[in-house]
């Protein structure tokens, strides 16, 4: 929430929505661009085993990553659309690169991907970016994870389960900290009784807060085209149109208000666990204006929006509020005879956990562990998949 109220703040201090939207440029329709060299090709990983493609490298998210890469033994290739920001990274970590666009590029991206064992997608919003680079994949036999806490970009993928078991690959969206910990908490107390038939989970991003940016240009940007869309959330095992519920609580001697939000696990618990009603809820952080979702229906909105987030605000979490925040989790199940169980996750800052757990899951990836078609982290990496990301803890264990 805390994300788009900055985006808010922008928009009013910006005192000009108006004179931004004349200067805004029209998207270009792009050509194909050229096929790639035996050169560049010939410069690529000749064995595909063990080697890992980042894409999106330069991106806040993706550079974090890129530079967390050799704690796991992983020397990737830094790939992206633009050479001046591609290049001073891959220098920098003494990585090669490629550059490669998503646009209108299947078939110079096959050919890439073909020197890959996995991809590690990090360019969003996937609204825009998940489906090239999954149609390469496929042709490719490349394992691929990205990001994308999108729902209907997740629903799309799953969608495709079919295609991606017959191309033997592992697809797995959303490998950062939406979802791996609630994914991984969610599979633990499901565990805990016997057909649990409601699941709710509860984040608190503020549980120890330190000053800064609270989400990345990429997430905000992201958080739009959620916001562009309807809202659906678990009921009956299917996604339906949903009223976001308030819940006021008192917690820790505090008066706390919890918000619904649309949040991956809806899709992707649902397939660790089978739960056929799923509900998220935030600690809110603030109101959202009425008119934001309204301006974020449009294409043209989303634009201005996505403009003034570039312009005006920061990257993302500075770094000493990556590694001194924490979050805390609450996942609690239910079942048609009353029975209950709750756990709780304790965790690093959202940014710094993602890093970690995109690692962690591409690692397992190279050693093997991967099922095909459409995955999700604790169904295929179990619920103590987590508590392998430094800083993570589990009650009970
Ligand atoms: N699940 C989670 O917990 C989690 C955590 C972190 C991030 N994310 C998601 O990861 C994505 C990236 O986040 P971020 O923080 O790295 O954002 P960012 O700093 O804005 O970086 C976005 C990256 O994507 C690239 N990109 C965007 N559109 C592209 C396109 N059409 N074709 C090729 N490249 C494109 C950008 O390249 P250019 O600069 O050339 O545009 C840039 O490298 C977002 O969707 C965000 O929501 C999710």
């Amino acid at each position: 929430m805390r994300y788009i109220l900055a985006v808010v703040a922008v928009a009013i201090l910006g005192a000009g929505i108006g004179l931004y939207v004349v200067t805004l440029p029209d998207p270009v329709p792009v050509s194909p661009p050229a096929p790639l060299s035996d050169a560049q090709l010939e410069a690529l990983p000749a064995d595909r085993e063990g080697q890992v493609l980042i894409y999106g490298a330069y991106g806040f998210t993706g550079q974090g990553i890129s530079r967390l890469a050799e704690d796991y033994e992983i020397t990737p290739v830094l790939a992206g659309r633009n050479e001046s920001k591609l290049r001073p990274l891959a220098e920098e970590l003494g990585f090669d690169y490629v550059v490669l666009s998503l646009e209108n590029n299947h078939d110079n991206l096959v050919k890439v991907l073909s020197h890959f064992e996995i991809v590690l997608h990090i360019a969003g919003p996937y609204t825009y970016t998940a489906k090239p680079m999954l149609d390469a994949v496929v042709e490719a036999g490349t394992h691929y994870v990205d990001l994308t806490g999108e729902n209907h970009v997740i629903q799309a993928q799953l969608d495709r389960d079919e295609e991606f078991r017959r191309a033997n690959i592992m697809v797995m969206p959303a490998v950062g900290y939406d979802v791996v910990p609630t994914d991984c908490l969610n599979v633990f107390v499901a565990q805990q009784i016997d057909k649990p038939s409601h699941l709710q989970v509860i984040l608190d991003s503020s549980y120890k807060d330190v000053e800064g940016a609270q989400a990345s240009r990429g997430t905000m940007k992201s958080a739009l085209e959620m916001l562009g869309r309807p809202l659906l959330e678990r009921r009956g095992g299917k996604m339906v149109p949903m009223t976001p519920k308030v819940i006021h609580r008192k917690e820790d001697g505090r008066d706390q208000t919890l918000i619904q939000i649309p949040w991956a696990d809806m899709m992707t618990s649902y397939v660790s666990t089978g739960i056929p009603n799923i509900e998220v809820f935030q600690l809110q952080a603030g109101e959202i204006p009425g008119w934001l979702p309204r301006l974020a229906q449009s294409d043209f909105g989303r634009r201005v929006l996505a403009w003034l987030i570039d312009s005006y605000l920061p990257e993302g979490p500075p770094p000493n509020a990556q590694e001194q925040r924490q979050t805390r989790i609450t996942s609690t199940v239910r079942n048609e005879s009353g029975e209950e169980a709750t756990a709780e996750l304790i965790t690093p800052e959202a940014y710094l956990l993602t890093f970690h757990s995109t690692l962690l899951i591409a690692k397992r990836v190279l050693e093997g562990e991967w099922s095909p078609g459409f995955q999700t982290p604790g169904k295929v990496y179990g619920a103590d998949l987590v508590l392998e990301v430094p800083g993570v803890s589990r009650s009970p264990m």
